[in-house]
């Protein structure tokens, strides 16, 4: 297993709690920035000279700042951090998780998307930031995109490798950082545990529940309505190739 974190403190105390609960385990601990190119690049070529395989990619990380904030790249945080970043690295990472699926014949990507898409809009004129700043809106496109891109890429994988988008509910974690006491507190008891989110993602990634299927949206947390906007398959076929060109990939054909 491979943690790919920014903090590298963090990640350590996380790998140690995974070994204390899990003895013999075999974590690894690499850095991983989403909001640079060049960060994610170079984490890729670090993670090939140490893993020729990836069984199975999670695309969890996100942010969701009050005050915007923007990517090395110039892209508005959360569209950067959030997405593109994720969709870079995905493609980066392909080669690998091809060999796993060619090899295995069941290669996995999680993206962490969220029911906060049913609000988004994709809309190319904030990719680089917004002049009126709202975190929310900014938060339910980046999520939107993470939807529509798991749709888009279940177009085009190869046999053996495929892609599953999921809302994790609505969890106790530090995403509510910023956010005043008072609202954090009045959210509190309808919000789930880390734990019983992270399952969801886990069984995505492993259980044989899911091997033969592909281009799902799942949830921990009931309801988990999908927008019209995100299964429109002309948007996000615009949105992938538009992504393409922004992270500087070459696009992946449909089958
Ligand atoms: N919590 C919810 O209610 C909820 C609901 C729907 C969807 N989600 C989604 O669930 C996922 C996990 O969020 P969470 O609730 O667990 O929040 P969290 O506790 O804030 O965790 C987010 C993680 O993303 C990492 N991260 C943020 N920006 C990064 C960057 N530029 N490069 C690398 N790592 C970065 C953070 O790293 P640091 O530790 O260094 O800060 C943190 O470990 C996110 O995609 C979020 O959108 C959460």
């Amino acid at each position: 297993m491979c943690l790919a974190c920014r903090n590298q403190a963090k990640a350590e105390a996380a790998r140690d709690e995974i070994v204390r609960r899990t003895p013999g385990a075999e974590v690894d601990v690499l850095s991983l920035d989403l909001s640079s190119f060049e960060h994610i690049h170079r984490f890729a070529t670090d993670l090939a000279a140490r893993h020729e395989r990836v069984d199975a990619l999670i695309n969890n990380a996100g942010a969701s700042p009050l005050k915007q904030q923007f990517t090395v790249e110039g892209f508005e945080l959360q569209f950067g951090a959030n997405y593109l970043g994720p969709f870079l690295l995905t493609h980066l990472l392909l080669p690998q998780l091809r060999l796993a699926a060619e090899q295995t014949g069941d290669a996995r990507i999680v993206h962490v998307a969220s029911v906060a898409h049913n609000i988004g809009r994709i809309d190319p004129d904030t990719f680089r930031g917004r002049s009126k700043y709202r975190p929310f809106p900014a938060y339910a496109q980046s999520k939107l995109a993470n939807l529509m891109f798991n749709f888009a890429l279940a177009r085009r994988l190869p046999d053996g490798l495929s892609t599953h988008a999921m809302h994790p509910g609505g969890v106790d974690s530090d995403i509510y950082r910023e956010l005043p006491r008072p609202v954090h507190a009045a959210l509190r008891p309808f919000l789930i545990s880390a734990d019983r989110a992270g399952r969801l993602g886990t069984e995505l990634a492993l259980s044989p529940e899911y091997r033969d299927r592909s281009g799902e949206y799942l949830t921990a947390q009931r309801p988990n309505p999908v927008s019209r906007r995100a299964r429109d398959v002309a948007a996000q076929e615009a949105l992938y190739a538009e992504s393409a060109v922004l992270a500087g990939v070459e696009p992946l054909t449909r089958r």
